[in-house]
């Protein structure tokens, strides 16, 4: 299918209209309209009528110390006592929480008052163990039922968690623990994907032994593949006998609403990657909102989110979300093309799954695996439970839009492409389904309350049809707090003195239908890339491959891909002579593996390619721009009469090999 056909539109169906949550755009406008008149008293009856507070609170927004903005900030409440208690007080407590399906085909059910127990007892061996609020707890665990029971014990007894994603490398773990200065570790044996059991204790080891780690007092280890681990003697406790002797219940510490819940590493244009940190009260207030408004979640939906609890995706829309509504919801450990590309659309069919969430990247591989094998095509499938889908991470491309819609959703099902960020907490721009007439490719309007806006170099807002830097105009409740350690980063990423430190700069750029207003996001306008949905720092990639001994210097860059969105494409200068043919192919192999081990599988180049030297201004500033030309195979137009060495062009325009 053609990406230039014109525009289509596709209207909520009257049936999903009928019975949303949110229904029809006189609803959205009169939400909107509400915020827009008090923005205060909006969030104030929200944050009132959805979250269970112990105290609750009489300020709503503070704004005194800005941009470190405060929220409900005199309120108590406990996180994991709104994911679970108050739901078996709701007469919940026998209903299904998870349905935890693993690698190998294995499925557990766990109800909410199995939750609780669950929940409670780790949480009360962190406390024997000495953990108290305000600690930092790190989590290095595969999908699983104990990742979400780690989360939620440290949000019951006022730790803070700081999740690793399971693919980052021991280099990164260690780095996140010792900018977190956390006193506990929690990880698995190994983890089991796509038929195979990968280990996770040995890279632990590895971090912890790098130096830098010596706050970490346990280490938590959860028998997952039980494959043979190495322990160590004092330090090292299996999970069973961590929990043994427990209490089964364990009395939820009341926090204030800004208590850091967690702090999450993310990759920014500059330097290492910053720990965004989160609320409590805020935090939770939008994850139930859009739960309800976005995804329409009603009592008997099986939801479905398949990202990992290692990315913000995974924390709002599996840990917190959907328990915070009392859901029913799906958690995956495996991978979506084992044992066969037809996984998701066997797992939706067998769980009866009602709302699907998932990434661009996802269905682009899921597309190609269809196209040539019709066992694993969604037709194959009865997906007639489905009634809602959604896309995040990454623009979604009109093609695989309507290959979501049409062979997943039989052309039923509203899609909502939600746009935010590890910052923001939760949705920012997205359709509701039952109000917005859906254009693919666009992530339409902002979230009731979300006062989105397209400006331009000066921070002067832009008419609709034009195309610019997006921000947020004001503080929102489920944004980030700061960065752990670093508020000036914070201060400067954020809030920039280029906007006279009053806009939130998201770091991507929009534009805005002339007629419609609806926004399309057209990518980051800084140097962070976006790679199947993953996010990456250009800086971080280009620090790994200069610190291996033979590399002089590296440039990086993002090229489109067809299956990943972007791909990683790398500029090298050796130390030595510019390698060719098999030479280097070897060279390309060995800085792959390089930048592998030191970030993770997900940063390494797909591309690399040798030039005696790399394209330059005059001042020795590298020229992305040519580089990102060369990257694409483009012609280069720029001006490159200022360059010393015109031949590397040449050099540069193709893989070595
Ligand atoms: O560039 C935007 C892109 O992903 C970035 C945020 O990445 P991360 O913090 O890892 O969070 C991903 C999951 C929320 C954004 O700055 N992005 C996210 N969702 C969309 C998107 N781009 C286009 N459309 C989306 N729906």
């Amino acid at each position: 299918m053609s990406e230039s056909q014109s525009v289509q539109v596709f209207p909520p169906p009257a049936d999903f209209a009928a019975q949303a949550t949110i229904s029809g755009m006189d609803a959205y406008r009169a939400l909107c309209a509400e915020a827009e008149q008090d923005y205060e008293g909006y969030w104030a009856r929200l944050a009132r009528e959805h979250v269970t507070w112990k105290q609750p609170f009489t300020q709503t927004l503070d704004e005194s110390n800005a941009p470190f903005f405060k929220w409900f900030a005199d309120g108590k409440l406990n996180v994991s006592h709104n994911c679970i208690d108050r739901n078996i007080e709701a007469g919940l407590g026998d209903k299904t929480a998870i349905i935890f399906e693993a690698d190998g085909g294995e499925v557990t059910h766990v109800s909410y008052k199995e939750l609780l127990v669950r929940v409670s007892r780790f949480a009360n061996a962190l406390k024997a163990q000495g953990v108290k609020k305000g600690d930092r707890v790190v989590i290095y665990l595969p999908m699983s039922i104990e990742g979400i029971v780690a989360m939620q014990a440290c949000a019951r007894i006022g730790a803070t968690h700081s999740v690793v994603f399971g693919g980052f490398s021991a280099q990164s773990l260690r780095d996140r623990i010792n900018d977190a200065g956390a006193v506990l570790l929690i990880t698995s044996d190994g983890q089991c994907r796509g038929g195979k059991a990968l280990p996770l204790k040995p890279i632990a080891d590895e971090a912890l032994a790098m130096g830098g780690c010596e706050s970490i007092k346990k280490v938590v280890v959860w028998q997952r593949t039980g494959a043979a681990c190495a322990m160590t003697e004092g330090r090292d406790i299996f999970w069973q006998d961590f929990v043994a002797g427990q209490a089964d219940y364990c009395e939820p510490e009341w926090v204030e609403a800004e208590h850091p819940l967690f702090l999450l590493y993310t990759s920014g244009s500059t330097g290492k990657p910053k720990g965004v940190q989160h609320s409590s009260g805020g935090y939770l207030l939008h994850a139930i909102l859009t739960m309800k408004w976005t995804f329409d979640l009603k009592a008997n939906d099986v939801f479905w989110c398949t990202a990992d609890i290692g990315w913000v995706t995974g924390h709002t829309y599996i840990t917190y979300g959907p328990l915070a509504c009392g859901g029913t919801e799906i958690v995956f450990e495996g991978v979506p093309t084992y044992p066969d590309a037809g996984r998701f659309w066997k797992m939706i069919q067998d769980h009866k799954v009602s709302i699907f969430y998932t990434a661009p990247t996802a269905i682009r591989s899921l597309i190609k695996a269809a196209d040539t094998n019709a066992a694993v095509h969604p037709k194959s499938f009865d997906l007639s439970s489905l009634r809602l889908l959604g896309s995040v991470g990454e623009p979604i491309n009109p093609a695989a839009w309507s290959w979501y819609h049409d062979n997943v959703g039989g052309g039923r099902c509203p899609i909502v492409d939600t746009f935010w960020q590890t910052e923001t907490g939760g949705h920012m721009i997205t359709p509701l389904p039952g109000v917005t007439p859906l254009v693919p490719g666009s992530c339409t309007l902002p979230f009731p309350g979300i006062q989105a806006a397209i400006v331009d170099e000066t921070g002067t807002e832009l008419d609709w049809g034009k195309g610019g830097i997006l921000v947020v105009k004001r503080p929102w409740p489920s944004m980030i707090r700061t960065i752990w350690n670093d508020p000036d980063r914070f201060q400067t990423s954020y809030y920039p003195a280029d906007f006279n430190g009053k806009l939130y700069l998201a770091g991507d750029g929009a534009t805005r239908d002339a007629e419609t207003g609806y926004f399309t996001i057209t990518g980051r306008i800084d140097d962070v890339l976006n790679v199947s949905g993953h996010r990456m720092g250009t800086m971080e990639i280009e620090s790994a491959l200069v610190s291996h001994p033979l590399v002089a210097e590296a440039a990086v860059v993002g090229r489109p891909d067809d299956l990943t969105g972007e791909a990683i494409c790398a500029f090298v200068v050796l130390k030595g002579e510019r390698p060719e043919g098999d030479a280097a192919k070897k060279v390309i192999k060995e800085l792959q593996d390089h930048v592998g081990k030191l970030i993770g599988p997900i940063a390494k180049p797909k591309d690399i390619r040798f030039g005696e030297n790399l394209p330059k201004t005059r001042s020795g500033k590298i020229m992305r721009r040519l580089l990102r030309s060369l990257a694409k195979g483009e012609e280069v137009t720029q001006d490159t009469s200022t360059l010393e060495n015109p031949a590397i062009l040449a050099q540069l325009s193709h893989t070595a090999g």
